[in-house]
């Protein structure tokens, strides 16, 4: 998929990783960016006010949001569903309420994009969804396990969004990162990678039309294990971060 004259809407935009993948589509040449976020007021990113860069009021759980967005954007070729929340517990003592928050926008708010966007995207085609999942996908960070289930759901739900759209031009890539130094984790002390690095191997995975995008060097050793054997995660990620 070429990222060049694209026309791109990144969800969760104003802050983390979005924001960089906002940075990283600019500059491969996206002819534009819708960046969504839920307070459009509060972003306050170097590319605000580039002029290829509209600013659109989005959260992905309410879907009169989501469909004024998908209106908004009708002439978009690439939807990268960046949006999620976290929330900490464990599969024992996790807030049944934190479990519902993160299904809430890690499953269902790729749900309602996607849903909304696809129209417009095969009628725009050749084009791309990307989601954002994570390596905890896999297995469970038993720290987070509410969170790992929310990840592991939107992980099946690209797959059978990828098998639906077989032949219609729009390609379906999941991204599974690691740690990344953004507020998610800011409480977790751990090696993490700098959100400008995983932004720029997501959209080079992107644009090499792969379907799983390991982009950090964490994700990719993690993923080599999991190939190998599948149950080497679960005791690994057990009591860490991701
Ligand atoms: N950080 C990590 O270690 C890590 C690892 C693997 C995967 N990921 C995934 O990477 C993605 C980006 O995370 P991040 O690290 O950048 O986290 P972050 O710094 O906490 O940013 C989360 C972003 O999602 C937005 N968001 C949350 N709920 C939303 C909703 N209902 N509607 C619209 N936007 C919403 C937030 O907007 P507001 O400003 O309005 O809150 C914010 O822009 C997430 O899907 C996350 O699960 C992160």
């Amino acid at each position: 998929m070429q990222i060049n004259n694209s026309i791109a809407f990144v969800t969760g935009a104003g802050r983390g990783l979005g924001t960089h993948l906002v940075t990283r589509l600019l500059a491969e040449g996206a002819a534009k960016v819708y960046a969504g976020a839920r307070d459009i007021s509060r972003v306050s990113a170097d590319w605000a006010s580039d002029e290829r860069v509209q600013l659109v009021t989005l959260d992905v759980t309410d879907p009169e949001s989501v469909a004024a967005a998908a209106e908004i954007a009708a002439d978009a070729t690439i939807l990268i569903n960046n949006a999620g929340t976290l929330n900490f517990g464990g599969a024992l003592d996790g807030a049944v309420e934190d479990y519902r928050l993160d299904l809430e926008t890690n499953l269902f708010g790729v749900l309602n994009t996607s849903r909304a966007f696809t129209p417009h995207l095969i009628a725009n085609a050749p084009a791309a969804i990307v989601n954002v999942a994570s390596i905890v996908a896999f297995a469970p960070a038993g720290i987070m396990v509410g969170y790992s289930i929310s990840k592991a759901a939107a992980h099946q739900y690209g797959q059978a969004l990828r098998a639906e759209l077989l032949g219609s031009g729009v390609q379906v890539s999941v991204a599974y990162p690691a740690q990344i130094d953004t507020e998610m984790l800011s409480g977790v002390d751990m090696d993490k990678a700098s959100p400008a690095s995983v932004a720029e191997r997501i959209i080079a995975g992107v644009i090499a039309g792969e379907r799983d995008i390991y982009p950090d060097d964490a994700s990719s050793s993690l993923a080599t294990l999991y190939a190998a054997d599948p149950w080497s995660l679960e005791p690994l990620f057990l009591r860490t971060g991701e």
